[in-house]
């Protein structure tokens, strides 16, 4: 219905009315009459009534859709969406250039609130709302432009070049609004050049990880950079620095980028998705890709890959299912996934493939009968350190039984996508399931018959352990009921139904209803309408959707929730949609297609909210808990910050809460300042792990190696609708081996390393530990590396570091062991037990090797002793060699006397209390420095008393021989 439509109608209702009740007080001795009158009247005045509460729409935008760019002098478009206007009433600080026309440019002179609303000639019906629009006077005047020339497929994984300049959103022509200009107009480029003067220049910090890319200023007057990403989107931020020009600076600004994809056309075979007619439109998103995203309505699916800058519907080749009588399906859920969608048609799931757009039915043993719901993910877990372990991305559920699938299905396996993870009883019912507040954990509400009261079930999906806790009396609401879990460090929810809203803090300790201002039921506020959807962006704004598209707003944890104003008609099929920038999106279906809208939240609320009691307990709240995951090894901790600034008097504080209590320690400290009025209060919070792995000797491996991941969430202790809320507040506290973290041994600089010097090398059988035979050996250059060369007289102890990556950690000072690779015998240790002080004796590879086991098991940290803790143990013989080494002992390894050898040696740290990771590494040595000789004397040494007693023999041969031709000599003369 149109807008003129809808005025002229409540004209009509109007007359009929007052016609109505004229007849009525005529007729009043006809009963008969009078009761259809009565019921004539009663009607016309609800219609009535109905429509008196329907307000003169009117919306306003400014030329980017920027909420920081509502600034002095800065054009602000005024639409009116109704008959009967009249003119803009405005204050005097701001002009209009047409105030009688219905769509006008406004700009202000001042800042503050400026008040603003449309006078309309039939007050009876249209209500006219009035608008605090307020105007910053801040110098951040001008804004980034950016744009990809040639925007690629989304499959091509090169790089692509971004340009980027300045504009002023005032003077930006059409193309610089709908970003599909290629390269600046003069003034813009002398705009760009004066500021590059000054300083300026464009850092681009990608949003997916911590990276900054440099950008080059081309002779075109603009920036370039290139983005490589491989992902679907480029999402990066553009930070501007202090300069300005004629005081006008740059904000610094988000910008998202989409790859495109072709779109094959439909043929005639295909049938469309529908909701039943009449229901209002719903949609998903992915939680990592909200760009990625399914709008039900019951004029069709349609699909967005780019945040709805374009969209398409979505229709289904029947294959060989049955094309339907109405010839569409009828759907009632959807959920999104990586390579398509499933759809709930009936009690049944349908996979519909993006490649071949095949409906099929059962695939992959999906659900095929008695499905009551589907869900979707709705907090990205990409970042939750669980390793090798992949969550959930849907949920579905039947009456007693919950299912969960993965994040991408391939309808030509025959394994099956959905796993079973709850069955319960029939006495209970699922009324529905939802995503918990920590990635992994995952929520079901349930009704048993033999109960009063209403449960939720919740389990971290790693674990597989469900928890009940009992909820309030099932009287007290009736379903059907939905449930939105907010992204917590303790279970927060919100549970609603048609009417009514509840929330729950902190593990359930705090149930509330969610009432209005004045304390009346939402739905009541509303006109009688129902709740449609609830949207909520990362800094808890949440906005509760009617039915007849009224809005309201509160941040999450507070207990009233206020209405805005209207920005839509009643009557219209709207949602909400949130996207990569967290700006709310209003989707609205119309005859001609689908209208994307922003809807610029933070204007309304600071309008809604003015003359209000809203004054936000702090100022200013920060912290730098900024990453996703923290890793914690053993012995490690991490240091935190949280600043709280508030206006003198205010009790308020900072706390950390945590979803898992015996896993880390936090010790907190506090410092607090007032200076002019204003408390700072600084809090350092200190979170370490300080178990004691030393002791545990039964089932070691197990707990020696035991992970967890705790979630903490930093929020202060007051929050208040209008105050601003860190978009990161929660962080993953890993407490285990961190990725990629090994030990490296450094090779001592003035130590030559070779590499590729020789293939193979013999080792004599005779200084094998294992046998006697001599041993070839193929060197693996690949993973032992570089041989060290050591004169064959020096000591060594190699020292090792820490490292996660590539990135340096520490030098490691624990204790570690080594061993030949090859079972080598001719090394040795210098120090005796005794030497190093031991207090008892220490192990020794000898000890350990008792039961033939191989050295790579034999001895570790999970069952190293230490011989310097005393436990008790006998003395023994202290004057063996001690074969531990450690950065700070005396303790060295010596090599062979006798002859040049190469030796592969392994090292593990054996400290149990070092690190949650198996810590192993390999260096080689190859020592030199004996001659030939001395290998052949050494090695020969047995045949030297032969050849000693050889040459005596032949000496006495010589001399008998002499003697004996003398005689003969003497004897012929
Ligand atoms: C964007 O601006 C250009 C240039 O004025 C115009 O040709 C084009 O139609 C506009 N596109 C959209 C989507 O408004
Ligand atoms: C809070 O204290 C910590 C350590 O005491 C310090 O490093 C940090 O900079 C302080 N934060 C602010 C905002 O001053
Ligand atoms: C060992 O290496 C040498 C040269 O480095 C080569 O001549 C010889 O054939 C190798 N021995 C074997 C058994 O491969």
């Amino acid at each position: 219905m149109g807008n003129s439509d809808t005025g002229s109608l409540k004209r009509v209702l109007q007359i009929i009315a007052l016609s109505l009740s004229f007849l009525v007080t005529q007729n009043n001795g006809k009963t008969q009459w009078n009761k259809m009158f009565g019921f004539g009247v009663v009607l016309t005045y609800v219609l009535l009534i109905y429509f008196q509460t329907v307000v003169g729409i009117w919306r306003y935008k400014n030329t980017l859709e920027e909420k920081q760019l509502f600034i002095v002098d800065s054009n602000i478009f005024l639409e009116y969406e109704g008959s009967s206007f009249l003119e803009w009433k405005y204050p005097e600080d701001c002009d209009v250039n047409n105030k009688g026309s219905s769509h006008a440019v406004m700009w202000c002179k001042t800042p503050g609130f400026h008040a603003v609303k449309p006078l309309v000639s039939d007050v009876s019906t249209e209500k006219e709302e009035e608008r605090h629009i307020y105007i910053s006077d801040s110098f951040f005047r001008l804004a980034w432009y950016a744009v990809i020339p040639l925007l690629r497929n989304a499959s091509e994984r090169d790089s692509q070049t971004v340009r980027i300049w300045i504009i002023d959103p005032n003077q930006a022509d059409e193309a610089e609004i709908n970003n599909t200009a290629k390269s600046p107009s003069d003034y813009f480029r002398y705009l760009t050049k004066r500021l590059l003067v000054g300083g300026e220049f464009a850092v681009l910090e990608l949003s997916s990880f911590p990276q900054t890319i440099e950008s080059y200023f081309t002779n075109q007057g603009f920036w370039e950079a290139r983005l490589f990403d491989d992902h679907e989107y480029h999402h990066f931020h553009i930070i501007s620095q202090s300069v300005s020009f004629h005081g006008k600076s740059v904000a610094s600004s988000q910008h998202v980028f989409y790859g495109t994809s072709p779109e094959k056309p439909y043929g005639d075979k295909e049938v469309s998705l529908r909701l039943t007619t009449g229901s209002p439109m719903s949609i998903v998103w992915g939680a990592c890709t909200p760009h990625r995203a399914l709008l039900l309505s019951d004029k069709g699916t349609f699909m967005t890959k780019n945040a709805f800058l374009s969209y398409k519907e979505i229709k289904v080749n029947p294959g060989e299912l049955l094309t339907p009588d109405e010839g569409y399906y009828i759907v009632s859920d959807a959920v999104v996934l990586e390579n398509g969608s499933i759809f709930r048609i009936g009690d049944a799931l349908f996979w519909r493939d993006h490649e071949d757009g095949i409906l099929r039915r059962n695939p992959v043993k999906l659900l095929d009968e008695g499905v009551k719901g589907l869900s979707l993910r709705t907090h990205c877990a990409d970042h939750y350190p669980l390793q090798e372990f992949e969550l959930a991305t849907i949920l579905a559920w039947t009456d007693h039984e919950i299912y969960k699938g993965g994040k991408s299905l391939d309808w030509r396996t025959n394994s099956s996508y959905m796993s079973n993870i709850l069955s319960l009883p029939t006495t209970a019912t699922i009324l529905t399931a939802a995503f918990g507040s920590h990635p992994a954990s995952l929520s079901a509400l349930v009704m048993y018959t033999d109960s009063v009261q209403l449960s939720l079930l919740t389990s971290y999906e790693n674990e597989g352990i469900w928890r009940n806790r009992t909820l309030w009396s099932k009287n007290v609401l009736q379903g059907p009921f939905q449930m939105l879990f907010v992204s917590a460090a303790m279970e927060t929810l919100l549970v609603w139904n048609k009417d009514t809203m509840l929330y729950s803090f902190h593990n359930d300790s705090e149930w509330r209803y969610l009432q209005t201002m004045d304390s009346s039921s939402i739905s009541q506020e509303a006109s009688g309408s129902h709740i449609h959807h609830v949207v909520m962006d990362h800094s808890r704004n949440m906005l509760v959707k009617m039915e007849n598209n009224v809005l309201f707003f509160c941040k999450f944890g507070m207990n009233k929730l206020f209405r805005l104003p209207t920005w839509n008609d009643p009557e219209r099929s709207v949602v909400l949609y949130l996207n990569q920038k967290e700006q709310i999106t209003m989707l609205t279906m119309l005859d001609t297609g689908l209208h994307v809208q922003k809807y610029p939240l933070q204007m309304e609320i600071r309008s809604a909210m003015r003359g209000e009691v809203h004054g936000c307990p702090y100022i200013g709240f920060t912290h730098n808990m900024n990453r996703p995951v923290y890793y914690i090894d053993k012995g490690e901790g991490v240091e935190l910050w949280a600043q709280i600034v508030n206006h003198e008097g205010e009790n308020i504080n900072v706390t950390l809460s945590r979803n898992k209590d015996h896993v880390l320690h936090i010790t907190e400290s506090t410092q607090f300042e007032s200076v002019h009025h204003l408390d700072t209060t600084n809090k350092t919070f200190t979170i370490y792990q300080d178990a004691d792995y030393r002791d545990i000797t039964n089932n070691s491996d197990l707990i020696w190696n035991s992970s967890d991941i705790v979630s903490m969430e930093l929020l202060p202790t007051q929050i208040d609708n209008s105050c601003n809320l860190p978009k990161h507040r929660i962080s993953h506290f890993f407490v285990g081996c961190p990725p990629n973290r090994h030990i490296r041994v450094i090779k001592p600089q003035r130590t030559p390393c070779q590499m590729h010097t020789f293939d193979n090398y013999t080792i004599p059988g005779f200084v094998l530990s294992n046998s006697s035979k001599d041993l070839l050996v193929f060197y693996d250059w690949k993973s032992f590396g570089c041989v060290l060369r050591i004169h064959y007289k020096d000591e060594f102890r190699p020292d090792i570091e820490l490292y996660d990556g590539e990135t340096f950690v520490r030098s490691v000072d624990a204790d570690f062991i080594v061993w030949e690779n090859y079972n080598r015998k001719d090394y040795y240790f210098n120090a005796t037990m005794r030497q190093v002080a031991c207090l008892h004796e220490a192990q020794t590879w000898k000890s350990m090797l008792v039961d033939e086991k191989r050295p790579e098991e034999a001895w570790g940290p999970h069952n190293y002793r230490s011989c310097f803790v005393d436990n008790a143990e006998k003395l023994g013989n202290l004057d063996q060699p001690y074969e531990i080494m450690n950065r700070s002992s005396k303790n060295y390894l010596s090599f062979s006397e006798e002859h040049n050898a190469i030796y592969v040696f392994n090292l593990k740290i054996v400290d149990p209390n070092y690190s949650f990771c198996d810590l192993r590494a390999v260096f080689a040595v190859q020592t030199y420095g004996i001659s030939m000789v001395d290998q052949l004397l050494t090695h020969y040494k047995f045949l030297i008393p032969f050849f000693i007693s050889l040459i005596i023999l032949c000496f006495i041969f010589y001399k008998y021989t002499s003697i004996f031709r003398d005689m003969l000599h003497k004897k012929c003369v």
